[in-house]
């Protein structure tokens, strides 16, 4: 069994490879003169089971691992385990008003329909997987917990807001420490704060965790309040590192450290997705 990868999930694709004592297959990727993506799959794979690594950001690496799973199959593949490390478009995961396209399960469909089964990371809403045929997300933030513990002076957890709220328990309970969530608080008629719900962060060592940061606006905004309540160190932890142009930049000025994991490699990537995902591959085919 080999792990193949996409162009942008080389230290994922090796890591993954490494546990599962396997190696990783050989391709050739490249762009004709009119961009329009040539694939090639050149290693032997015949009745092999394969693992394809592949992110769905940008949109051009949607095209990329749709090539690689038909060059699989012309290669004669028994079958295909697409791990999409940063699933691309899963923010819109409804129709917020009639005749939107929701992109989350667009793509996920028509990824299901070229493989045999599927897993996310810390995929932005899990419940659109219900309606994706073999398809399964896994977590990254025990690593993200671990990877606080021995490397970082953090004692409180906190997320942006209420909806990232269980990714800061699940990193605390790693950590064995405290965990809230940010809420605005009225001031006065005129003011209105971002601060902790329950905890008073005063001299405290604090890591805000999400699942992704794109242009860090959000991470900053909390940096901010965080330590304009006193808090003697903030630094951000996200599973998803996509940052949009000039993004590190901005948060580098507000947060003590940044760091990511390997759904997507940047100068952040401190921690790897590749155990929770071998774990998973290990739970569904025979290795
Ligand atoms: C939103 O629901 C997500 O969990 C993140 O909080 C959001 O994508 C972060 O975006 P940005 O970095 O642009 O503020």
């Amino acid at each position: 069994m080999l792990v193949f990868h996409g162009l942008t999930s080389r230290m994922l694709g090796e890591g993954i490879a490494t546990i599962l004592n396997t190696k990783t297959g050989d391709v050739e990727i490249r762009r004709f003169p009119d961009g329009e993506c040539y694939v090639k799959i050149k290693s032997e794979v015949m009745n092999e089971k394969v693992i394809l690594v592949h992110n769905t950001y940008p949109d051009e690496k949607i095209i990329e691992c749709i090539l690689m799973c038909d060059g699989l199959r012309n290669a004669k593949v028994s079958e295909i385990l697409l791990v999409v490390p940063y699933y691309g478009y899963a923010r819109q995961d409804k129709m917020f008003t009639k005749g939107e396209s929701v992109s989350a399960l667009a793509i996920g469909k028509i990824l299901s329909s070229i493989t045999d089964k599927l897993i996310t990371v810390d995929i932005h809403n899990k419940s659109i997987l219900e309606e994706i045929r073999n398809a399964k997300d896994v977590t990254v933030t025990e690593e993200i917990g671990r990877f606080l513990k021995t490397n970082e002076d953090v004692d409180v957890i906190i997320s942006p807001d209420e909806g990232a709220k269980e990714m800061a328990r699940a990193v605390a309970s790693v950590m064995n420490c405290e965990w809230d969530f940010l809420v605005k608080k009225r001031i006065d008629g005129t003011t209105v704060e971002i601060a902790p719900k329950n905890l008073d962060v005063e001299n405290r060592g604090i890591a805000i965790v999400d699942d992704i940061i794109a242009t860090g606006g959000t991470i900053v905004r909390a940096s901010e309040e965080l330590k304009r309540n006193g808090a003697r160190r903030v630094i951000a932890a996200c599973t998803h590192g996509l940052y949009t142009s000039g993004a590190v930049e901005r948060l580098k000025k507000v947060c003590d450290a940044v760091y990511s994991s390997d759904t997507l490699e940047n100068e952040t990537t401190k921690i790897s997705a590749a155990r929770p995902i071998c774990n998973e591959i290990s739970q569904i085919i025979s290795i």
